[in-house]
């Protein structure tokens, strides 16, 4: 049969990269026509940002072949990309703290300048326009440190949305956005793509994929394994081409509901919130709760403060184990509580220093007890790790390498995973299972189950609904501050737990 859709934009030929001893890229084949929402779709490590950076000019490829619009290219770096009309938002954020939202907008690009100083209005007024459409309510004068991880992926978005580009790389754009904004991303992609604009999208939600994609390329171990149109794919198929031969199955642990013990986290009357609310809840130990809601309604403000590391309107509205914890951080390190933030790359890990290091942090103290003992601390160390590596399928290419060079899925595994060992009473998740694929999410869930099997009392932050209702034996909700509903998973349907969240938004805006 003949071929009659148009000539490809982007043509990828036998590409090949390597890091050192690690093939990240062996051979991949990747065609994108104008227009066309390709999905891209692999496994934690299969070789997606890597590709990505060989087409942004941050990584030189050893080997094949990039054929834009009809030529090959040598693409030198990213100044050059965004010349030939490509433009980029990449899986790790590249905000410059410092700067606001507006100043991000225009960063690399002309500034307006006026008695030739630049023309702080012009910048905002333009800023302004350009996120009307995606994200109007974006506070573009705040320093992007002061942003929520998905108000910063927003302004990585919009940076590339904002150039006329012809091609758009988009890796894991939604990782970190709610619902709602997603949504409205969704729309944005098919509005460019009718205009004739190609978008690659990389993601691990396989809804949204089948969704807005027309066409998918599988890498598997930095291979192109599959090229197809979706309508062609199901789920199962897709899912199998991801991971070689294992099918997408239900999985998970069983586990018997945790009994009405104690609380191990109890929560009385908290001021929270704008409104100082008072907030109340507890966790058995051996419970997983999760806690749902929209963006900005406070849940990882809530871990934060149950975490220590904002302070608590009352000192004495958080107890565990039954007693206050009081202030700050180190009491909860000291009670063994286990946090993993929202933002990886800024507030959980030593990117710099090794997988190992990383690996082991929360533990240094019981290695470092154990150095007494006749196997040597790194012995145990490396076993550890290793342990680790085997029940999450981790991909790195040694204890040594800095965890930096790890693939996003993986680096999030170590910063979830890290934990799993030993008696930890309780854990505070948030978003633990962002940019983790199908896969080493099931593996993360039945890790998660087991050690709640163990009692330890589990507080998890998920956008995901369906791993809320999938994991959690009781779903809170919160909205603008308050928690205003409690769900029983094994009852409640997404609907009510939706309606909920959205609900509870609405009140507070009317009152
Ligand atoms: N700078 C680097 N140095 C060494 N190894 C690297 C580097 N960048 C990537 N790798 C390795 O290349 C492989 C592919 O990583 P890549 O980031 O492309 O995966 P990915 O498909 O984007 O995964 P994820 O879904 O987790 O984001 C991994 O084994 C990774 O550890
Ligand atoms: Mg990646």
């Amino acid at each position: 049969m003949p071929d009659e859709r148009p000539a490809p934009l982007l043509d990828v030929t036998g590409l090949t990269k390597r890091f050192g001893g690690v093939v990240a890229l062996d051979g991949v084949d990747l065609a994108v026509r104008p227009g066309e929402v390709h999905a891209l779709v692999g496994e934690n490590g299969a070789g997606k940002s890597t590709l990505i950076k060989c087409l942004s000019g941050v990584h030189q490829p050893d080997g094949g072949r990039i054929v834009w619009a009809g030529a090959s290219r040598r693409i030198a770096g990213p100044r050059e990309a965004e010349a030939l009309g490509i433009s980029f938002i990449h899986q790790e954020l590249n905000v410059v703290p410092t700067f606001t939202a507006a100043e991000m907008l225009t960063l690399g690009r002309r500034y307006p300048k006026r008695f030739g100083l630049v023309d702080r209005g012009a910048m905002l007024r333009r800023a302004r326009a350009v996120a009307a459409d995606l994200a109007p309510d974006l506070p573009l004068t705040t320093p992007t440190f002061a942003l929520t991880a998905g108000q910063r992926q927003m302004v990585e978005i919009l940076r590339a949305i904002s150039v006329e580009a012809r091609l758009i790389v988009m890796d894991e754009p939604t990782a970190s956005l709610s619902r709602g904004e997603a949504e409205r991303l969704h729309r944005t992609v098919r509005q460019l793509s009718a205009q004739g604009t190609a978008v690659v999208y990389v993601s691990h939600r396989l809804d949204e994929v089948f969704a807005l994609c027309r066409q998918v390329t599988v890498l598997r171990n930095g291979k192109s394994v599959a090229s197809a149109p979706l309508s062609s794919m199901d789920r199962v198929t897709l899912v199998r081409h991801m991971s070689g031969d294992v099918a997408e199955g239900e999985g998970g642990i069983g586990r018997d509901r945790p009994s009405a013990a104690e609380p191990v986290l109890a929560v009385k009357d908290l001021p929270f919130g704008r409104a100082r609310a008072p907030l109340s809840l507890t966790i058995a130990p051996g419970e997983i709760v999760g806690l749902y809601g929209l963006v900005g309604a406070g849940r990882s403000r809530l871990l934060r403060t149950i975490w220590g590391a904002e302070p608590a309107a009352d000192g004495t509205a958080i107890r565990f184990q039954g007693r206050p914890l009081g202030r700050g951080v180190a009491t909860r390190v000291r009670a063994g509580i286990a946090y993993v933030p929202e933002d990886r790359r800024t507030q959980g890990l030593v990117l710099r220093h090794s997988v190992l290091a990383n690996a082991t942090l929360p533990h240094l103290r019981r290695f470092r007890a154990m150095a007494a003992l006749p196997v040597p601390a790194r012995r145990r160390m490396t076993d550890f790790l290793q342990s680790l590596g085997q029940a999450l399928n981790l991909r790195f290419a040694g204890p040594d390498a800095a965890v930096a060079t790890l693939s996003g899925g993986n680096q999030q595994k170590v910063l979830v995973g890290r934990w799993m060992a030993g008696q930890i009473p309780l854990m505070l998740l948030d978003e633990p299972t962002r940019g983790v694929d199908v896969g080493a999410k099931r593996q993360l869930h039945d890790a998660l189950r087991t050690q709640a099997g163990r009692g330890t009392g589990i507080l998890m932050v998920s956008s995901d609904l369906e791993e809320v209702l999938g994991i959690a034996d009781r779903v809170l909700v919160m909205a603008e501050g308050r928690l205003v509903g409690t769900f029983d998973p094994a009852t409640s349907g997404a609907g009510a737990i939706l309606d909920a969240a959205f609900a509870g938004q609405g009140a507070e805006a009317a009152a």
